[in-house]
């Protein structure tokens, strides 16, 4: 239950355990979140058990019901359980094949059609390892399944294809799960599951085969993250947590990326330079908030490498033929380096010919593993659904990549790249400074709790701080929130200002190009005449916009690349104080789950 706690923020409609009791297999779950089992357990407590499997849910195949919820038992005696993750696309000819046979399921899942096909492999079989090959190889789709069976009690077997799957190592005892968060108070030796693996485990052993049987060898990796790390150490909320680490999170990012005389090396990325010197495009892939950060770097590469960039879904860039040469470059952005979207990106520029490089916060995940490089951030597990941290040591990481792309092709900006990491290197202190002023931020908060619609402007490198700062509001207050690009506010937006309504403008900083700054103050002119409630994020001393704004949010002076880093904090701070006002859970908001690791 405690495992299931620390994953509860990848999903959490839906929640089961499954123990094995003696001869029997005991299975306990709940629709909702882990709390309605906790109580269920209270009440009707399980066998005494040392070998199990648990399971959190966020639906694709069937509601979150108790019926719906894993793990579901395989076989008329019941005593077979699983749990999966993932979809099983083939699930409907399976799911046909059984009922023809007078299976009958007691639930709408794919999950039950595997559970069932698993049993009956076993009778096959008389193995559960063995009956775990043969499933896998009828499965099409994503999976991570694990299995225990009455009949081989004190073990359990696992199987994974693109869903993520790793193994804790302890004394006496072994784990499986879904990311480390799950044993990390347990051990911090693990081992990672290649692609189309079996795993079995008991408490002394643990073996590893391919889905054709062959034995393989897990490449073992000591986990960085402690248990109070992953924890909420006294705050309301692991959000407001990670709203206020992120100081360390970026200058965590930063550390060690120079050479004594203040070169960029990024070692950790094990690409031949040749290669990445010869690059002549990059498309920057993500989801949701990662794609934000990627939106933001843009601007940052663009200006320092003058190598042409894209930012794009990854579920729109991978099934529209897009344009890819030998020397394109696909970098990822995941937090979790999990979302399925994001790999099958990545996957698809790899087939095409591309160097990929990922950029995650969590080691060992398969986006790095999948790809020719990896660099990661440095900002400790992320448990909140709504990303924080990971969005902006996102952008302080691929503002390294772009600044070391500049250094190693010498171009414009290559002498600059020292003195602009000395930038880089003062924003953990400028975000504190941010962090520390929040009060008024949180005041304004509250006062708009009953909000029905807040809208952000953003011009320039600010542009997608704007849809950031939206994104939040819509995730955790479940308020209707856009974001525009504030010189498009004249080609329709404008037509949404009535009196009363809140705006926020995140201004680019005085030494933006082509006087933007002043363009942005005619913007907030042009809805304050309408009867907009302006609300403007804006560097210390900004007296252009005081006389037409109603609020002004000072953020330190810095840089026009380095403001988004420090603009997004009182948006972030925002959020999670007018959503905590609503009475909602922050770190939990409904239909969402932290980690999407279906398509
Ligand atoms: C989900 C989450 C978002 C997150 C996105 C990308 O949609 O709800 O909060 O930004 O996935 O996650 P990643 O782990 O790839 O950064």
């Amino acid at each position: 239950m405690e495992g299931l706690a620390r994953l509860e923020y990848r999903g959490y409609d839906s929640a089961g355990i499954a123990l094995v009791c003696n001869d029997h297999v005991e299975v306990a779950k709940k629709a909702g979140k882990l709390a309605n089992l906790a109580g269920e357990l209270e009440a009707h407590p399980l066998d005494a058990s040392s070998t199990g499997i648990g399971h959190t849910r966020w639906a694709t195949h069937g509601g979150p019901t108790d019926a719906n919820a894993h793990p579901h038992r395989g076989g008329d005696s019941g005593k077979l359980a699983l749990i999966h993750n993932g979809i099983i696309e083939n699930f409907h000819p399976l799911k046909q094949e059984l009922l023809e046979q007078g299976v009958e399921f007691t639930s709408e899942t794919d999950t039950e059609v595997a559970a069932q096909l698993l049993s009956r492999a076993y009778d096959e079989a008389g193995d559960l390892t063995q009956a775990m090959i043969n499933l896998v190889n009828r499965l099409e789709g994503a999976f991570t399944l694990l299995a225990v069976d009455a009949d081989e009690p004190g073990k359990v077997v696992a199987a994974r294809r693109n869903s993520p799957l790793v193994i804790g190592l302890g004394e006496g005892e072994n784990f499986l799960g879904s990311d480390v968060a799950a044993f990390i108070g347990y051990t911090k030796d693990a081992m990672e599951v290649d692609q189309d693996q079996v795993v079995t485990i008991t408490k002394d052993s643990v073996d590893v085969v391919g889905f054709d049987g062959t034995p393989a060898q897990g490449k073992r990796f000591e986990v960085t993250w402690d248990a109070a790390q992953a924890e909420k150490g006294g705050h309301s909320s692991f959000m407001e947590k990670e709203i206020l680490e992120q100081p360390h999170a970026i200058a965590d990012t930063l550390l060690g990326r120079t050479d004594s005389d203040g070169a960029l090396i990024l070692d950790e990325l094990n690409i031949d330079p040749e290669r990445l010197k010869a690059i002549d495009k990059i498309i920057i892939v993500a989801c949701g908030t990662a794609y934000y950060s990627g939106l933001t770097a843009k601007y940052a590469i663009e200006h320092w490498t003058r190598i042409q960039t894209e930012v794009e879904l990854a579920h729109e860039f991978r099934y529209r033929d897009p344009v890819i040469g030998p020397n394109t470059l696909v970098v990822s952005m995941s937090q979790s380096g999990e979302t399925m979207d994001t790999l099958m990106a990545v996957k698809h520029a790899k087939e095409l010919g591309a160097l990929t490089i990922a950029i995650c916060n969590t080691y060992g995940a398969t986006i790095p593993r999948e790809s020719d490089g990896a660099l990661y951030t440095h900002a400790g597990p992320e448990i909140a659904v709504a990303s924080t941290k990971a969005f902006t040591s996102q952008i302080a990481a691929c503002y390294l990549l772009g600044l070391y792309l500049s250094q190693l092709r010498g171009g414009t900006y290559a002498d600059d790249a020292r003195s602009i990491m000395t930038e880089l290197s003062e924003v953990p202190a400028h975000v504190q400074t941010v962090l520390d002023g929040m009060d008024r931020v949180r005041e304004i908060a509250r006062f708009m709790a009953d909000s029905r619609s807040v809208l952000f402007l953003g011009r320039h490198v600010q542009f997608p701080i704007a849809l950031e700062g939206a994104l939040k509001l819509k995730e955790i207050a479940y308020i209707h929130a856009e974001g525009f690009a504030a010189g498009e506010l004249k080609h329709g937006p404008i037509a949404l200002i009535e009196p009363g309504q809140p705006v926020f403008i995140i201004m680019p900083s005085h030494d933006t190009p082509h006087d933007l700054h002043a363009k942005v103050v005619s913007n907030i002119q042009e809805i304050r005449a309408r009867g907009a409630r302006t609300l403007v994020i804006t560097e210390e001393g900004d007296e252009a916009v005081r006389p037409f704004a109603d609020e002004v949010i000072e953020v330190p002076k810095t840089s026009m690349m380095m403001m988004p880093m420090l603009s997004i904090i009182p948006l972030q701070v925002f959020a999670c104080e007018l959503a905590t006002a609503k009475g909602l859970d922050v770190d939990q908001p409904r239909n969402l789950a932290k980690s999407v690791t279906v398509e």
